[in-house]
């Protein structure tokens, strides 16, 4: 079955949808999502989007503090060019509807989160990424030029290796004819032809055991990207979330950095308030230095968790600027303004992905990446809090500014074979799938996480590569389903991290080694694979 489009956009978050509405003036456009709309990183972002709106800050001092955060590998053209277009983003999302909490002056309302310097995060109370998706949703929804496809799951690119032809990585043109499709409801695979593609397909922090993400995250983005032979960049900086919620009934449910922000303060189990030990920041310090010190003080006092105390702040205020997470934690019987909150590190975003310029193009001609997808160069080694949907929004625009050009010298791709599923066979076998799932979460999170070695790298790369061989052979015997296409995918992305990491022989950022605790000045370089 072929389906055609102008424009085919992978992913329904921010990046997806923003870029859609964008190009949908200029042609058709074919919106894939693997579950439902709504379901993605977007819709489960809580602190909000770090913007220069107030008088006495500046884009100078929001452009400092990302290169400060980034540690030396931000891109200072695309992070200067990202923090001046945030105002104009804010803008555009109130015009679509966008409800944003105000202060009591009517004025949109600032919090600070970790390593920003000002008050400059907006927000809608602390379910601001709910409030993104369900306005552009409802503009894509009723769009004439735009089709939302739920349940389809994009499996491949498709490119000149499907006609048969040689593509290599750094030498060969290669062109993006669109995607194979598998539609999860009558389990077939469709060709999806366009002229151009996006790919938004956000995050992968289901790699690890514990993350704050929601499943949709299995990086299949930049696994799909790698596999087409697109150039993929900095993929050993993982950002671990200093505080996801530590209770049986609800694994790594976020409290917000607004909540430090707010005047949370970490402790240890012995009520000491550590962070001044670790940074004169103290609790707003980067998320990467809070993190580790907290990693440090479970390793030092053998815990399990810290916690975050907001029991010095008011109940109505903290009822007033977190009222999901205070609504979440009293479901699980934790009164935020009585009890301190139990809180661990839990992988959250990642830095890399599909290598893009400025204006969010690939190395594949007609294939363009925006959102957590994509390594732009604004996050460096260590993304700032609240840039990330910024940056979604940001580039989802400039991709498609580029995109409508590009499209204008381009005709669908007429010789595209079917999919050819000829050997293979439904599988009984799901435990096979499961079981290696669990395998690869736990070997990230034993020997990928927060603090590094050598020797755990070499260790989690020989588990990795054995369970790539296993999934390979089950994979090319199989009708594809989701959870296998999803595991090959996640394992594809493990090996980028952990080979970017193996790389990296020194500690910056995010990427902490034990065997090279210092920054190295002649590793000032993206990680390229
Ligand atoms: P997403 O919003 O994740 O969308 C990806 C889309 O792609 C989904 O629709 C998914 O279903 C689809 N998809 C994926 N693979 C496939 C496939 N193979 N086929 C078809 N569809 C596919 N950032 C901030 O700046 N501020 C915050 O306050 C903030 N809070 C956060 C809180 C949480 C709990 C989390 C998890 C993240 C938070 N982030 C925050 C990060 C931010 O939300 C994400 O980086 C950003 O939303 C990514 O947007 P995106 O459009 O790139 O991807
Ligand atoms: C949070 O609210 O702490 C998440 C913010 C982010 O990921 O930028």
């Amino acid at each position: 079955m072929i389906k055609k489009f102008d424009f085919l956009v992978i992913g329904s978050g921010s990046a997806g949808l923003s870029f859609a509405l964008d190009v949908a003036e200029k042609g058709t456009v074919g919106i894939i999502t693997k579950k439902n709309s709504a379901e993605s990183n977007t819709n489960y972002a809580q602190g909000g989007i770090a913007t220069v709106l107030d008088q006495y800050d500046s884009f100078e001092k929001h452009v400092e503090d990302t290169l400060i955060a980034g540690a030396g590998l931000c891109k200072p053209k695309v992070v200067r060019m990202a923090v001046q277009s945030g105002p104009d983003m804010i803008r555009k999302l109130i015009e679509l509807g966008a409800d944003f909490t105000k202060s009591n002056e009517g004025k949109l309302h600032l919090v600070r989160e970790g390593g920003h310097s000002h008050n400059r995060i907006i927000h809608a109370d602390d379910m601001t990424g709910r409030e993104i998706e369900r306005v552009l949703l409802a503009k894509a929804g009723m769009h004439p030029n735009i089709t939302i496809l739920e349940h389809h799951f994009a499996m491949e690119l498709i490119t000149e290796h499907h006609l048969g032809q040689k593509v290599t990585r750094y030498t060969s043109e290669k062109n993006c004819f669109g995607a194979y499709v598998l539609d999860t409801k009558t389990e077939k695979v469709e060709k999806v032809l366009a002229k151009a593609t996006l790919l938004a397909t956000g995050g992968a922090g289901q790699v690890y055991l514990h993350s704050t993400n929601p499943e949709i995250a299995t990086g299949d983005g930049v696994a799909m990207a790698y596999r087409a032979k697109a150039r993929v960049s900095n993929m050993e900086f993982i950002q671990f979330h200093p505080t996801s919620l530590y209770h049986p009934e609800s694994d790594s449910f976020l409290i917000s950095e607004a909540a430090r922000g707010h005047g949370g303060i970490l402790r240890n189990k012995k009520g000491k308030a550590f962070m001044a030990d670790y940074d004169e920041r103290a609790d707003l310090a980067p998320r990467d230095i809070v993190a580790r010190a907290i990693d440090d003080q479970l390793k030092k006092h053998g815990d399990d968790h810290v916690y975050l105390d907001l029991t010095h702040l008011k109940k109505e205020d903290i009822i007033k600027w977190l009222p999901n997470i205070y609504g979440k934690c009293l479901s699980l019987n934790i009164d935020m303004a009585v009890n301190m909150v139990p809180v661990v590190p839990a992988a959250h975003y990642i830095c890399g992905g599909v290598w893009t310029n400025i204006d969010g193009e690939t190395t594949i001609k007609g294939l363009f990446a925006a959102g957590e997808v994509a390594c732009t160069g604004i996050h460096g080694a260590n993304r700032l809090a609240s840039n990330s949907l910024l940056e979604a929004l940001v580039f989802a625009r400039r991709s498609a500014i580029k995109a409508m050009d590009y499209i204008q010298h381009i005709s669908h791709r007429e010789d595209i074979p079917e999919w050819d599923d000829s050997g293979t066979v439904n599988t009984e076998e799901w435990v096979l799938i499961s079981h290696n799932k669990l395998e690869l979460q736990q070997v990230m999170w034993d020997y990928v996480g927060i603090v590094r070695s050598d020797l755990r790298l070499n260790r989690a790369f020989r588990r990795t590569k054995l369970l790539h061989v296993e999934v390979e052979n089950f994979y090319i015997r199989t009708k594809v389903n989701v959870p296998l296409c999803q595991l090959r995918n996640m394992i594809a992305v493990a090996y980028l991290i952990i080979s970017s990491a193996m790389e990296r022989k020194e500690s910056r950022g995010l990427h902490y080694m034990t065997d090279y605790p210092e920054k190295k000045e002649e590793l000032i370089q993206d990680t390229i694979l």
